[in-house]
């Protein structure tokens, strides 16, 4: 895959007023892989196939993100969303009373799941969240689930008409669907449903007295979550995947015992019959070495290396998000 194909930057924007002609080139640009920013009830959201991990490494450039934060994979039924996330007792109830609408459930995931690892951050849990406006229909038609954040710029606060969304990203994206300003201005509210407790990830539109309410029992606070201080802003270390094995960052060539994580071409001298080697992006593309990060770490924990060297990446774009990833995994152990 060149550079060409995988970046949306410099992309000749679209905005089409909601029609079926308009659902239709919004279907195919998820179908390439391409980046639909789309109206829910909440913000505008900035869309991609979930289970494409390039798709997904394209939103995340769009916006800039220095760091890859787990992302809300949006579906057209209860039945899609059980086909990625385990959906408990408690998860059930919350999705019969405000689904469609504005909450987001973070729930296991499926083993049997194809979403992307970047789309969950590496994570084994899945968020997943019906709209309640007409991008329904075409997640429907669609059939897979959608990635969406707010269609914003890192940084800057999140869109409610299209014309906000083209102000934020135009040239780095490749379409907007036009549907009016969104009824509610403020994102869904975030839960997690596993162990037996309910968590508010991030207060939104509906309250904790109403899931409460639904619950017949309390939604803990995230500091409260097991006793344990766990992290309130779900991007922060903790809730990230690490690898079983040590990293050795920057390293321009593996030393004995080590696996090599490449990122462009090989160092030369360097045998890979004996070293155990996944590369990030052979022509060195910083958004297929991103859509590949997740994976290629789990591969080789999967393989059973204890140490893994990787290769020096550039800070440039998604190469910041990368590091930062990176040198979370490579920080110390509790
Ligand atoms: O209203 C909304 O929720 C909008 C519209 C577009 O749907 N979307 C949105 O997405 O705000 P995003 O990606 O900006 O926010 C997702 C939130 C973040 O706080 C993220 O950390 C959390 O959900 N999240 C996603 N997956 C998670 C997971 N597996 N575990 C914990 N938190 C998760
Ligand atoms: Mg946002």
């Amino acid at each position: 895959m060149g550079q060409a194909t995988l970046s949306a930057k410099n992309a000749k924007l679209s905005i089409l007023s909601w029609s079926d002609e308009a659902r239709h080139t919004a279907l195919a640009t998820f179908e390439r892989g391409g980046l639909c920013a789309f109206k829910t009830e909440t913000v505008y959201g900035l869309g991609a196939d979930a289970t494409n991990p390039a798709a997904v490494a394209r939103v995340f450039e769009a916006k800039g993100r220095p760091s890859f934060n787990p992302l809300i994979s949006h579906v057209a039924t209860k039945e899609m969303a059980q086909s990625h996330g385990e959906l408990n007792e408690d998860a059930q109830k919350l999705a019969t009373e405000f689904w469609p609408g504005p909450l987001t459930l973070v729930v296991p995931r499926k083993e049997s799941s194809t979403l992307s690892e970047l789309a969950c951050a590496g994570l084994k849990t899945v968020a997943l969240r019906i709209p309640n406006a007409r991008i329904r229909e075409l997640l429907n038609e669609f059939g897979k689930p959608v990635a969406a954040p707010s269609a914003n710029r890192s940084g800057h606060i999140s869109p409610v008409t299209a014309q906000h969304v083209q102000e934020d990203l135009e040239g780095r994206i490749d379409l907007i669907l036009d549907d009016g300003p969104c009824e509610m201005g403020l994102e869904s509210t975030v839960v997690s449903c596993f162990d037996g407790e309910v968590t508010l990830l991030r207060p939104g539109i509906i309250l904790k007295e109403e899931l409460e309410n639904i619950l017949q029992k309390p939604v803990l606070s995230p500091t409260q979550k097991s006793g344990e201080k766990a992290p309130v802003s779900p991007g922060l270390l903790k809730s990230h995947y690490a690898p079983n094995a040590s990293l050795r960052l920057n390293a321009e060539c593996p030393i004995d015992g080590e696996a090599y994580l490449a990122f462009g071409p090989l160092p030369s001298p360097f045998s890979p019959d004996k070293t155990p080697l996944l590369n990030l992006s052979k022509s060195g593309d910083i958004i297929e070495a991103a859509a590949n990060l997740y994976s290629h770490l789990r591969k080789l924990d999967a393989m059973g290396v204890n140490r893994i060297a990787v290769a020096p990446i550039h800070q440039e774009g998604l190469g910041a998000a990368i590091n930062d990833r990176l040198m979370r995994a490579a920080a110390p152990r509790d």
